[in-house]
């Protein structure tokens, strides 16, 4: 039985994540950015990342090329980053960002990666971008953390534990894949 779009979407969004901006050149001398949760470590030897783009993001189009771009890591306070570049706000602005090796690049956020494309798989409605990073800039700052489309700082650490008995745990939170409740 196929599983319920908005169920599976659901599903996919309860997966917590790291916040990214994929940003390159937008072809007119200036900077485009796109908003990515999909952000994956691939390989270490050779050194590879991966996102997953949609098709229909403008980003798809401008990514297409053999050009280089950046994938910069979000940190705790800069939220508005992530809204802005996935259109979540009305207002426009030109965020601050450098150009590195003809690529425009976030200024202060927490890492970031610049990238040249190695592969592209189909996926769906998606293409699964892995490119090779050629340069690389990290901190120790805290990162943004995304869980069901809102934004978080990182919580405590969390000591390991002995599991809770089965039955402890409250039944009303579950939910199976041809489930009709809303979350
Ligand atoms: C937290 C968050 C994570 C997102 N992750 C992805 C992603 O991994 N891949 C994707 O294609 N779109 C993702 N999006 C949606 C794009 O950011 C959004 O469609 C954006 O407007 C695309 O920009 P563009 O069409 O100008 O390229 C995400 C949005 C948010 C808010």
């Amino acid at each position: 039985m196929k599983i319920d779009p908005e169920e599976f979407r659901k599903g996919l969004r309860a997966f917590t994540t790291g916040v990214t901006v994929v940003s390159m050149p937008d072809g007119k001398g200036g900077m485009h950015g796109m908003t990515a949760s999909s952000f994956a470590a691939v390989s270490v030897s050779p050194q590879l990342v991966a996102v997953s783009i949609a098709k229909t993001a403008k980003s798809h189009a401008l990514l297409s090329g053999d050009n280089c771009y950046a994938i910069n890591i979000l940190g705790e306070h800069q939220g508005f980053h992530g809204h802005y570049f996935a259109n979540r706000m009305e207002e426009r602005w030109d965020p601050p960002h450098e150009w590195i090796d003809g690529t425009p690049i976030l200024t202060g956020t927490m890492g970031w990666f610049l990238c040249r494309r190695w592969a592209a798989y189909e996926g769906g409605d998606h293409t699964i971008l892995v490119g090779e990073a050629l340069k690389i800039h990290r901190t120790d700052d805290r990162p943004l953390v995304c869980n069901r489309g809102v934004f978080y700082s990182l919580g405590e650490p969390v000591e390991p534990g002995k599991p809770e008995p089965q039955s402890a745990r409250s039944s009303r939170h579950l939910h199976t894949e041809n489930a009709t409740s809303s979350d």
